[in-house]
């Protein structure tokens, strides 16, 4: 997807053929969103609306909106004050635009996007998005819509079922939404107000389109939820599924040879989820696990109802069922109260842990959620101190973990054609992205390679020949 929003060269009114309307999609945020875009993308080719990457020929201009922290939301409005420019330059040549805001801002904001951004025609939120065909359609007729409430119908089964030809062609792996919203209301996050409360999509849905994902030469699945492993669902058996009974049946589909989910919650981590990782070869051994802070008194004013001390028994546990389980997680540094010991804490436990990825971020307060309204608020100096301090160990044990993968052996996915020529790029168990030789393989392709040199950032390889 292009990544700018406006262009300096003036809008070029070049004609869509009869019937055929082009749509732009910019998407921000989480993975979640990408995987609402593309259903999105899907819903309106039934439409009628071919993507385009050239904002200035497109119809439609769709932003798909991210409010997890501020400057995110800021982003959006700045995007909408460039595109009043565009809307006007295709009116004056006799074109209609019409400028639609997705996501979680547009479910946090609503009305005021409205009044906030004259140029825009649409808001829809994430629970309406099967509804999104017909709100274009009645934005063309003149109407200023905002499609907010949180549908009663199930939106998935009313999206159109992802298409065989534009699932290959974004790729070999691809996400998978299992579960929305969240429950856990911890006091700095504002998901469980945009995206609501937490709803499991069922088995036999989930089953269908990863069938057909992998009829369509998907490799790699990543299920998808806020909240992922708080997924359950009833089996075939008639019997109360969790994430890692839905794994197991997962990998029973031929092709699939990869499954990966984020994010998950400490809490929500049980025995079956990890006896998958125990028994499942296709599960990539890489857990995405974010404890946010490392002290406990932090971790209480954050509603996590977990201690430090339960998430490292919980990694030991992890670690004993797949000794090779890369960590990940997320880290929020400066929350209301945050003193220096509480930062020692939470570089304490980074040190304990031994990260291969971790994203961190300044503490940011959303309207609404219990952080924002809470005593002592940090500086933006110190805040800024902390995560420069902490990005700098959790970049040390990135390297630390990829250079001790060099002279072994691993399974890479090729994704994709390298920079250089003769060269692809792959990805490892542990996602990271791998240089592989042409010759090794296609596209699709698992090929055993053998590590020869490690950046932060991406490995080297050569192919290992059959003896
Ligand atoms: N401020 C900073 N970071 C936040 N996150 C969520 N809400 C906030 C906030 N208000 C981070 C958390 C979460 C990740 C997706 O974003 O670390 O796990
Ligand atoms: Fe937000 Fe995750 Fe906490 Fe839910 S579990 S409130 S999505 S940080």
């Amino acid at each position: 997807m292009n990544d700018t929003i406006t262009r300096d060269a003036p809008a070029q009114a070049v004609e869509a053929p009869a019937g055929q309307k082009k749509v732009f999609l910019k998407t921000y945020g989480c993975q979640m969103n990408v995987y609402d875009s593309q259903r999105m993308s899907d819903a309106l080719a039934a439409d009628g609306y071919q993507p385009t990457d050239v904002i200035e020929d497109a119809d439609l201009v769709l932003l798909n909106t991210c409010h997890i922290r501020e400057k995110a939301a800021e982003k959006v409005y700045s995007a909408l004050g460039r595109l009043k420019q565009l809307k006007e330059d295709r009116a004056a040549a006799g074109r209609e635009t019409i400028v639609g805001v997705a996501g979680c801002v547009a479910q946090a904001e609503g009305e005021e996007i409205i009044r906030r951004a004259p140029v825009v025609d649409l808001v829809i939120g994430p629970q309406t998005y099967h509804r999104l065909p017909q709100a274009v359609r009645r934005a063309r007729g003149g109407e200023r819509i905002i499609e907010t409430d949180y549908a009663l119908e199930d939106k998935f089964e009313h999206l159109p079922a992802p298409k065989k030809a534009s699932v290959r062609a974004r790729g070999v792996t691809a996400f998978l939404t299992v579960q929305e919203g969240c429950d856990k209301f911890c006091t700095f996050c504002v998901v469980p107000y945009t995206r609501g409360s937490e709803v499991s999509r069922p088995v036999s849905q989930i089953v269908a389109e990863a069938e057909r994902l992998a009829d369509a030469g998907i490799r790699e699945v990543t299920l998808l939820g806020q909240n992922v492993n708080a997924w359950h669902g009833e089996g075939p058996d008639g019997r109360e599924w969790g994430l890692g009974q839905l794994l197991f049946r997962l990998a029973e589909i031929p092709g699939l040879a990869r499954l990966r989910y984020t994010t998950s919650h400490p809490r929500d981590m049980d025995d079956a989820l990890i006896a998958a990782h125990r028994d499942l070869p296709s599960l990539m051994p890489y857990l995405h696990l974010p404890i946010q802070s490392g002290s406990d008194r932090i971790l209480k004013a954050m509603n996590r109802k977990h201690t430090a001390a339960d998430y490292l028994r919980l990694i030991e546990r992890i670690r004993a069922a797949r000794a090779d389980i890369a960590m990940s997680g997320d880290f929020i540094v400066g929350f209301p109260g945050e003193t220096d010991a509480d930062f020692e804490a939470t570089m304490q436990l980074i040190r304990d842990v031994g990260y291969a990825q971790a994203f961190s971020f300044k503490y940011s307060p959303r309207p609404g959620t219990p952080g924002a309204d809470m005593k002592f608020h940090v500086d933006e100096d110190v805040k800024t101190e902390r995560l420069l301090a902490l990005q700098a160990l959790i970049a040390k044990q990135q390297l630390d973990f990829a250079l001790g993968l060099v002279g072994s052996e691993m399974d890479v996915l090729i994704e994709k054609p390298g920079r250089n020529a003769g060269q692809r790029v792959g990805k490892s168990p542990w996602l990271q992205p791998v240089i592989v030789d042409e010759m090794a393989g296609e596209i699709g392709d698992i090929v055993r390679v053998r590590i020869t040199k490690a950046g932060s950032n991406s490995l080297f390889s050569e192919p290992v020949r059959a003896e």
